[in-house]
C-alpha cells in the first residue's frame, strides 16, 4: 500500500532501523495467533480456485504457508532463487519514499503483526496476512516480479515530480485490486481482494461492480475508497499487458493528467471497455 505516512498508525515504529526494518521475532507470536492465521487461511484456501489466478494459486501451493505465521527467512532463500525479490519486516505502513526505495531494490516490506480476531472479517491497515497471504505469491512470477521493481522506481521518479497519487492509484487498481481475464474466466491477482473472505467472490461474481478493460491514464485519473468493496475494478489480461503498458516514461501522463478533474470511483466514460462479470459455471 502506499498514498499514505506513518503518522498514527498501529505498529511499533520505537525500535525499526533507519530504513523501517525490524526483525520478525517469530517467538513471539502466541499459539492463538497461529491459530487465527490458520483460520483465516482456510477460508481463503476454499476460495481461491475459484477466484485466483493461475500463478498465485500455483505459487501459494508450492510454499505452503497453511501451518501458521510463517518465519519470513524460511521463504527467503526460495525466493531469492526464484526471482531475486526479498521480503523484510516492518512495523506496519511505511513513508511513500520508504516503501518505493524498497521495491526499486526488490524488497517487499512485511508488517510484522496479525490483526485481533475481532478483525477476523475486516481490518483497515494492511496486517501480516494481508501483506505476506496476499502479495508474497506473486513475487515468485517474473513477470510480475519485474514490473513491482520498476514501480518502486517509478515511485521515486513521481515523488520528485509532484504524482504520487496518481501512481498510488495504480498500485490500488492493480496490485491490490487488479482483476485478470483468463481463459478460464475473470480472475483476480490483487492482494487486497486475495487476502479478503468477502472481496474475493465479490469481484468476480457481483453485478455491482464496473469491470473495465485496463487503461494507464483512466487508472491514474480515477479515485479510490479504502474502506467499502471497490466500486470499479480494472482488467488485465497478462501481466505482459501490466509490465508493457507501464515501461514508458510517466513524465508526459503526469504533465496531462495534471490538468484533469480526478474522476470519481463509480465513474463510467464512453471509452470504458465493459468487461463480462461471470465465470463459467463448472
Ligand atoms: N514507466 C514509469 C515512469 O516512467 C515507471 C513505472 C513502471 C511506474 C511500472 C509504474 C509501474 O515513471
Ligand atoms: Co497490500
Amino acid at each position: 500500500m502506499t498514498g499514505e505516512t506513518a503518522h498514527g498508525l498501529r505498529g511499533d515504529y520505537a525500535g525499526m532501523r533507519p530504513d523501517y526494518t525490524v526483525d520478525q521475532d517469530w517467538a513471539a507470536y502466541t499459539p492463538a495467533e497461529h491459530a487465527l492465521w490458520r483460520r483465516l487461511y482456510e477460508r481463503q484456501a476454499v476460495l481461491l480456485p475459484r477466484y485466483a489466478c493461475r500463478e498465485f494459486i500455483d505459487s501459494l501451493a508450492a510454499l505452503d504457508f497453511s501451518a501458521g505465521i510463517p518465519r519470513f527467512d524460511a521463504v527467503n532463500p526460495k525466493l531469492a532463487r526464484a526471482t531475486r525479490w526479498r521480503i523484510v519486516a516492518v512495523p506496519g505502513l511505511l513513508p511513500d519514499r520508504v516503501f518505493f526505495e524498497h521495491l526499486a531494490n526488490r524488497r517487499f516490506p512485511v508488517t510484522v503483526w496479525l490483526r485481533t480476531p475481532e478483525e477476523f472479517d475486516y481490518i483497515v491497515e494492511p496486517d501480516v496476512f494481508h501483506d505476506f497471504f496476499g502479495h508474497v505469491p506473486l513475487l515468485f512470477d517474473p513477470v510480475f516480479a519485474d514490473f513491482l521493481e520498476a514501480y518502486g522506481q517509478g515511485g521515486l521518479k513521481a515523488d520528485a515530480l509532484g504524482a504520487i497519487e496518481m501512481l498510488a492509484r495504480l498500485y490500488w487498481y492493480t496490485v491490490e485490486f487488479g482483476l485478470i481475464a483468463t481463459p478460464g474466466g475473470l480472475r483476480t491477482y490483487g492482494a487486497g481482494i486475495l487476502s479478503s473472505g468477502g472481496e474475493l467472490p465479490y469481484s468476480i461474481e457481483s453485478a455491482a461492480p464496473h469491470r473495465i478493460g485496463f487503461d494507464l491514464l483512466r487508472i491514474m485519473r480515477t479515485r479510490y475508497k479504502i474502506d467499502t468493496f471497490q466500486e470499479t475494478y480494472f482488467v488485465i489480461r497478462d501481466f505482459r499487458e501490466l509490465f508493457e503498458a507501464t515501461a514508458p516514461d510517466f513524465t508526459p501522463h503526469y504533465a496531462a493528467l495534471a490538468g484533469l478533474e480526478p474522476l470519481p470511483a463509480r465513474a463510467v466514460l464512453p471509452a470504458d471497455i465493459a468487461i463480462g462479470a461471470i465465470v463459467d459455471e463448472g
